[in-house]
């Protein structure tokens, strides 16, 4: 089986539960997914895996959550060139920079060498509806670009 990281934030669960629909997807796909929250997530394990997918929901000014800034200091020195990245997130319309933490995290990854493996999803608060499936669609493009190797 392929291993594929899935780190993210979440405080209130929007973004939790957009993480528990990609995982379904991958698992049902047949690719292990060593799942963590940020707050435990080193270099070492970007080291450890070619495909990694990041989630983060949106806070302040279009701006990354606490919980993610030292880890996103730390990719400053994490050489991504070998790795395939997705990044998703959940936000909230009402503010002026929707989703701005995948934006941030994206720039940051190809700052750092990484491709991405598809286009950020970007989900108003709870997926539910047509955003689960837009989530299941996003998880789907992950699945295709890690079997195409
Ligand atoms: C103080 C504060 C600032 C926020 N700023 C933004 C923002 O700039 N852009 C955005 O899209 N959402 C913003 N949000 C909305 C959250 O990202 C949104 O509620 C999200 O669903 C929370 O995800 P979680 O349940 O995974 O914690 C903000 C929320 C709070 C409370």
């Amino acid at each position: 089986m392929k291993e594929v990281l899935l780190a993210y934030a979440s405080m209130s669960g929007n973004t939790e539960a957009i993480a528990d629909v990609i995982e379904e997807v991958l698992i049902e796909k047949k690719l292990a997914v060593h799942r963590l929250e940020v707050f435990d997530l080193t270099p070492e394990d970007i080291r450890n895996f070619d495909h990694i997918i990041l989630g983060s929901y949106t806070w302040g000014d279009g701006e990354l959550p606490d919980e993610f800034l030292d880890f996103y200091d730390e990719m400053d020195d994490i050489d991504f060139s070998q790795k395939k990245v997705a990044v998703f997130g959940s936000g909230d319309m009402s503010y002026d920079i929707f989703c701005g933490a995948v934006d941030l995290l994206e720039e940051k990854v190809q700052s750092q060498g990484g491709s991405l493996m598809t286009a950020g999803l970007k989900v108003e608060l709870a997926p539910y509806g047509e955003d689960v499936e837009k989530c299941k669609a996003y998880a789907c493009s992950i699945v295709k670009e890690i079997k195409k190797k």
